[in-house]
């Protein structure tokens, strides 16, 4: 559908649909040219980044930092040039996450942020399923993606097209869409939910049973706190599914203090074995507020460095599995987001309409 939105000539829009202005004037004729900012170390450059290296100098060693420095700081000047604010999920790097970003969060906060935004242009530190969700809530501005190749191996799992059998199969079934999906899944469902409000969502439906999509063990973690019957489709976090109980059992093992907390897309037999289960923004608050001496964040890599920056007194033991999505956003692609005004998200207004309305039916949940 993105490709379609791109290449789609709006004369072809149908009567009553209001035409996307991403669609009929391109972001650089909007917003103006800028040129590419000098990216060489100087010591203004030096002395302009210094409080922000003080904020990432535990994860990134000196001999790096004058290789982000001159992005850092060439993307917060043209940030303010341009409007644009930064939206970068828990996962992002530490120089993405404590340097350029505005707002940092997991998806529902991110959401929600997004929703609030006085900012002209957005760009999505994160993957594309969550540039589509800022899009939705904000329909009149541009969001731009660093790389849109940036996917998740969850919304790869589940078309549009499979929501219409499920329901053909299941009539009358409520169905739930984790917000890892697009934006043609989100348009068929009847509300989306994230890892911090699954249960919440799937109850709030009053129905005895209720289809879950994508993740399977997403789907079994909420299962197994509520009397609602789930059926599950069959996708998977790639980066979760990889953590073994059996692996968790031997740190336990080393160490019998250690805390170990992991996100709902891991396994239930993770989940079984660990002392906290969480979105991303719920495991943070809970080393931020727990201040375990030992911790074990069963989640993607980034998510420790970034909150190890900025936590004193806790050792981090990361079996760490990298996102390779998410890794395709870094400094120099956000740089040529800013410049260049790419890569436009675009959503059909129709389709968009329909979509915002099961994202939106979760944030009014509360
Ligand atoms: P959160 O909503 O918990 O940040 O999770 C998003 C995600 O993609 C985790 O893999
Ligand atoms: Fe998707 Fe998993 Fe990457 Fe999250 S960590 S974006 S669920 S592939």
């Amino acid at each position: 559908m993105r490709e379609q939105a791109f290449s789609g000539d709006p004369a072809l829009t149908p009567i009553g649909v209001p035409l996307d202005p991403e669609r009929t004037v391109s972001a650089l004729d909007r917003f103006g040219a800028v040129p590419m900012p000098n990216l060489a170390w100087t010591p203004e450059v030096e002395r302009a980044t210094a409080h922000l290296y003080e904020k990432v100098k535990a994860i990134i060693p000196p001999v790096e930092w004058p290789f982000h420095a001159p992005y850092v700081k060439a993307i917060n000047d043209l940030k303010k040039q341009r409007n644009a604010v930064i939206l970068a999920h828990n996962y992002q790097t530490p120089e993405i996450y404590h340097c350029v970003a505005d707002v940092v969060g997991d998806s529902l906060q991110l959401a929600k942020l997004a929703a609030q935004s006085e900012a002209d242009i957005l760009i999505q530190g994160g993957v594309h399923f969550m540039a589509e969700t800022a899009k939705l809530l904000n329909p009149d501005k541009t969001v731009l993606i660093p790389d849109s190749r940036a996917g998740c191996s969850l919304a790869q799992s589940i078309t549009a097209a499979d929501i219409r059998l499920l329901r053909q199969r299941y009539p009358g079934v409520p169905v739930v869409a984790y917000v890892n999906t697009s934006a043609e899944v989100k348009a068929e469902v009847d509300i989306c939910c994230t890892s911090s409000n699954a249960l919440k969502v799937v109850e709030s439906l009053g129905s005895d049973r209720v289809i879950f999509v994508p993740d399977q063990y997403l789907a079994k973690n909420v299962q197994a706190q509520t009397k609602v019957k789930i059926i599950a489709w069959q996708g998977a976090c790639e980066v979760h599914e990889r953590f073994t109980a059996e692996d968790l059992l031997r740190y336990r093992a080393d160490d019998p203090s250690i805390q170990i907390i992991a996100h709902p897309e891991c396994p239930p037999e993770v989940i079984a074995v660990s002392d906290f289960a969480g979105s991303t923004a719920a495991m943070i608050d809970f080393v931020k507020t727990k201040r375990p001496k030992r911790v074990l964040l069963v989640t993607e890599c980034s998510m420790a460095d970034n909150v190890a920056s900025e936590t004193t007194g806790t050792e981090f033991v990361r079996p760490c599995n990298l996102c390779p999505h998410m890794k395709r956003i870094t400094l120099p692609k956000i740089l040529d987001s800013l410049v260049y005004l790419k890569d436009v998200v675009t959503i059909d207004p129709a389709l968009a309409a329909r979509a915002r309305r099961s994202v939106q039916r979760m944030i009014d949940l509360g």
